[in-house]
């Protein structure tokens, strides 16, 4: 594989090392990535939380207290191919995420990670989940996609602020490191887990705009701002728009403390979005109509604090279909409890194959929540009036779901290897 071009800028050249990945890209980006070294974990694995997507205590905050979420992301598929699984399996497992856990600490300048088993793990075992537990095959969810439904056994999700910090766990997990940040791998993925399919994604304010050009799905005047985070050129994941890390967790049973996760692969399609659609009708489908007519968002949407507003208009939303458009956000948050979303969202910018495109990542206490809120984000309800399914429906028509996977994410207590009904 073509290794990355060396002309690009520092960030973008760090980007495209992610997506290729392997020994010859993590030493390229280590070369290119200026700045201290990244230092060691200063917490004993042990201390750590039990809840494996517990991140925000340890991620950077902006200035209106919004979680930062790290620039660089890996999604691996994997497949189980021991024995087992047995206990040699689990601690041979539990070795290499310790070793992750002792060479960077959890957050922006270390290593986050989560790992989530799939139907398919759990199919192999004689026992189901306990009870009231469920975690149901992914499924297409709107009448309009066909999308493929992914069968791995486990997916890990890594994420960091440093691509070489990403490259150097895929590259300690597949045994082709003895030290990692000065620290001894202990245990690899080798012979238990094997990495079959490759995501790569990012975040952040630039990274769109550096990495928008040859993309397919974007105009060729590569219209992206430089400061929005995402490709569809605003911000997402306000601290007071996303559910609580409580609210995503497993309150009780075995497998209490953990969560699920729900993972789509999404492409974009942003030729009419940049070329024909005004910025106000871009902050009206994405928000709800009253920003855009009210000017509420400026540029990307950073003078919004902690908040994106659209407490303010859910209840419109039926009015506003009768008009003729609706919000995404608006109609997303529709699926709130007590005034509260059910998800967080943690989902990042995709190139994969160069095409534009959202890795939908999002942790929820029951896959339940995220279908409930998908449906309120489809709107089917809506579209009897002077909306279409797919147009003036807030950002459906942009949007095209090619993949879809749900996982359970157990606590850290069981997360190599878990039983269905762990001791
Ligand atoms: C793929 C492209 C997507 C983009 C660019 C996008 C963007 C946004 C933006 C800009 C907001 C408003 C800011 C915020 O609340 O943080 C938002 C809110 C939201 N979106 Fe999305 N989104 C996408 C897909 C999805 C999907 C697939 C879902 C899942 C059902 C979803 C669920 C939500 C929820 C729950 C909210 C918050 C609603 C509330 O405040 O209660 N989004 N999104």
């Amino acid at each position: 594989m073509p290794g990355p071009d060396p002309d690009l800028s520092r960030r973008a050249f760090v980007r495209s090392a992610v997506a290729v990945g392997g020994a010859g890209a993590l030493a390229a980006c280590t070369s290119r990535e200026e700045g201290a070294d990244v230092p060691q974990a200063d917490l004993d694995p042990g201390e750590l939380p039990d809840r494996q997507h517990a991140w925000n205590e340890f991620l950077d905050r902006d200035d209106h207290g919004n979680v930062r979420p790290p620039e660089h992301h890996l999604l691996l598929g994997l497949e189980y191919v021991g024995d087992g699984p047995d206990d040699a399996e689990r601690e041979q497992l539990e070795d290499a995420f310790t070793t992750l856990e002792r060479a960077y600490g959890r957050g922006n300048d270390g290593l986050a990670f989560t790992v989530g088993y799939g139907p398919a793990y759990f199919d192999r075992f004689d026992d189901d989940l306990p009870g009231d537990l469920e975690l149901p095959e992914p499924e297409p969810l709107v009448p309009i996609e066909d999308p493929d439904l992914d069968a791995h056994d486990a997916l890990l999700h890594l994420a960091s602020d440093h691509g070489r910090v990403v490259l150097s766990a895929e590259e300690a997990l597949a045994g082709e490191l003895e030290e990692i940040n000065d620290v001894s791998v202990e245990g690899t993925f080798e012979k238990v887990l094997e990495v079959t399919d490759r995501r790569t994604g990012f975040v952040g304010e630039g990274l769109p705009a550096e990495n928008q050009a040859g993309i397919r799905g974007i105009p060729d005047t590569e219209p992206v701002p430089d400061d929005a985070p995402f490709f569809m050129g605003f911000k997402s994941g306000f601290e007071r728009n996303q559910a609580s890390e409580d609210r995503v967790t497993i309150s009780a049973g075995p497998f209490e403390g953990g969560t699920t996760t729900h993972l789509s692969k999404i492409d974009l399609s942003l030729h009419q979005w940049y070329e024909q659609d005004s910025r106000d009708q871009r902050v009206a489908k994405l928000f709800c109509p009253a920003h855009a007519d009210e000017n509420r968002v400026e540029d990307a949407g950073h003078n919004l604090g902690d908040s994106s507003g659209v407490e303010d208009c859910i209840e419109d939303v039926e009015a506003d279909a009768r008009n003729g458009l609706v919000g995404h956000a608006q109609k997303a948050g529709r699926a709130r409890e007590d005034g509260d979303p059910i998800i967080l969202r943690r989902d990042v910018n995709s190139t994969d194959g160069d095409r534009a495109g959202v890795h939908f990542l999002s942790h929820q206490r029951s896959i339940a929540d995220f279908v409930a809120t998908r449906e309120a984000m489809t709107g089917s309800d809506l579209t009897d009036g002077a909306i279409d399914s797919r147009f003036n429906n807030g950002i459906l028509q942009y949007l095209r779901v090619r993949r879809r996977a749900n996982y359970l994410v157990p606590p850290r207590r069981h997360r190599a290897l878990p039983l269905p009904v762990p001791e």
